[in-house]
C-alpha cells in the first residue's frame, strides 16, 4: 500500500538496496561514493541513452482523482533525476511542470500510444525508458510495445501488492528471459521481447 511515508509501498524500499547503495544512485542525488560493482554496472545501463521517459500517475505520487492543486511535484524533490521531459499516464489534466535540471513532467490523458508518440518525438534517437509503476507497465507489455526490460530481484516476501505478471502470457507476447546476471544484492534478469 502506498503512502506519503511510503513512497513504493509498506517495506518496499526493502527491495532497492542494491540501487540506493550504488555509485549511480548517488551521483545522481549529488553524493560522492557508493559501490561499483555488478550491481552499479545493471543501474548504469538503464540510464544509458534514455530521451524522455514515461511514468503512471500512481508513481508520480500518491494523489489520486481530479489533482486538488498543482502542489504535488513528484516524489524527487525540485532536481528529479530524470533531466529529460516525463509524460505522465493520468485521466485527470493539468499543465506541464517544469522543474530545475531539465525534467518536465507533462500529463497525458489521451492514453498510452499518445504518451509513447509523444515521449518518442521527445526523445529523438534515444530511448524512451518505462519507469513504472505496474498499471503502466503491464498496458505497454500487453501492446508488445516494450523492447527490453529489467528486473531486478530482490529474495524478500512483501505483500499482495500490485500483480505484474497475472494473467498475462509473457511468452505469447514474444517476450524471453534472455540474461541473468548475479549482483552483490540482487539478481538482475533481463526479458527482451524476441519477435
Ligand atoms: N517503479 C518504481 O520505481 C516505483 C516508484 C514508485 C512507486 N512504485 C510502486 O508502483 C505502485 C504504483 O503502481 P500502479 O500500478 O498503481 O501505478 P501506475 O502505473 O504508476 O499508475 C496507475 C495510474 O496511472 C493512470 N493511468 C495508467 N494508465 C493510464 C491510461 N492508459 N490512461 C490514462 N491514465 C492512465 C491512472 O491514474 P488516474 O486515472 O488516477 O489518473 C492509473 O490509476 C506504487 O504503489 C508503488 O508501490 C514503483
Amino acid at each position: 500500500m502506498q503512502d506519503l511515508q511510503n513512497p513504493l509501498g509498506v517495506g518496499g524500499f526493502e527491495l532497492f538496496p542494491w540501487f540506493l547503495n550504488s555509485r549511480v544512485w548517488r551521483r545522481m542525488h549529488g553524493l560522492d561514493g557508493g559501490e561499483t560493482g555488478v550491481d552499479n554496472q545493471m543501474a548504469e545501463r538503464g540510464f544509458e541513452g534514455i530521451g524522455a521517459w514515461i511514468l503512471g500517475r500512481n508513481m508520480f505520487g500518491p494523489v489520486r482523482g481530479p489533482w486538488p492543486d498543482e502542489s504535488w511535484k513528484g516524489w524527487w524533490g525540485e532536481e528529479p533525476p530524470y533531466h529529460t521531459p516525463v509524460f505522465v499516464l493520468t485521466h485527470h489534466p493539468r499543465p506541464p511542470l517544469r522543474m530545475a535540471g531539465g525534467t518536465e513532467f507533462r500529463f497525458v490523458t489521451e492514453g498510452i500510444h499518445a504518451a509513447l508518440e509523444q515521449a518518442r518525438a521527445a526523445a529523438g534517437p534515444a530511448d524512451v525508458r518505462i519507469g513504472g509503476g505496474v498499471a503502466t507497465i503491464r498496458q505497454y507489455l500487453e501492446g508488445r510495445l516494450i523492447d527490453d526490460l529489467h528486473f531486478a530481484v530482490r529474495p524478500i516476501f512483501l505483500g499482495a501488492g500490485e500483480q505484474l505478471w497475472s494473467e498475462l502470457d509473457v511468452p505469447g507476447l514474444g517476450y524471453q528471459v534472455t540474461e541473468v546476471v548475479p549482483g552483490e544484492r540482487a539478481t538482475h534478469v533481463m526479458v527482451s521481447r524476441l519477435d
